[in-house]
């Protein structure tokens, strides 16, 4: 049974080393990654599941991004990650629900990912083909989701770095 909490500072490390375990060596070298460097995560959205015992089993952590050149907000979700020893048990789905609805909640309108639309398919998420990721990126892992409808009516161009400042005003 795992419990969803807002990821805190303690935290860091057991969830670095989640990531780490889960994703490819070299993980920071992805372009994703330099659209949050020096940029604070949306602490809000950032869930830690732990078991009774206090292993991290999983975890998700979210940027802000801007679109286009009119720096339209969004949400950038991930890394999301769950311990391959509790893969397939709805842990995944659970904090990319659990934190999409605090997102909603909390005002946000637009979420992109690069990840495998097979898997986001079922969270809402389609093709984001009027959107472009810094290179290099497949344009076909590009992903979008509304989280009010019509949020993406008109929105394209190039993902670009948040400056702290678009956490907010969403
Ligand atoms: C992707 C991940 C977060 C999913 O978490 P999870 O708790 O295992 O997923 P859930 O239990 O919610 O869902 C399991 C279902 O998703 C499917 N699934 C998992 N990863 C998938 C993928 N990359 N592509 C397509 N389907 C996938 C499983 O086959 C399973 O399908 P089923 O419901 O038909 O049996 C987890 O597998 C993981 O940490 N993977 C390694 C890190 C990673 O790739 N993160 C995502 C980066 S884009």
């Amino acid at each position: 049974m795992f419990r969803l909490s807002q990821e805190n500072p303690d935290d860091i490390w057991d969830v670095e080393y989640l990531f780490d375990l889960s994703f490819a060596p070299g993980r920071e070298a992805l372009s994703s990654y330099r659209l949050r460097e020096g940029i604070a995560p949306v602490a809000d959205l950032c869930l830690v599941a732990r078991d009774v015992d206090g292993t991290v089993g999983g975890a998700i952590r979210y940027w802000p991004v801007v679109i286009g050149e009119e720096r339209w907000p969004a949400l950038l979700l991930g890394p999301v990650a769950v311990h391959p020893t509790h893969q397939g048990e709805g842990l995944g789905a659970l904090l990319i629900k659990e934190s999409m609805a605090r997102a909603k909640e909390l005002g946000w309108t637009r979420v992109i990912l690069v990840g495998d639309a097979p898997y986001y398919s079922r969270f809402g998420f389609a093709k984001a083909d009027f959107l472009t990721f810094p290179p290099p990126t497949n344009p076909d892992r590009l992903l979008y989701h509304a989280l009010q409808e019509g949020a993406f009516d008109g929105v394209s161009g190039l993902i670009g770095k948040a400056d702290q400042a678009s956490v907010f005003s969403r």
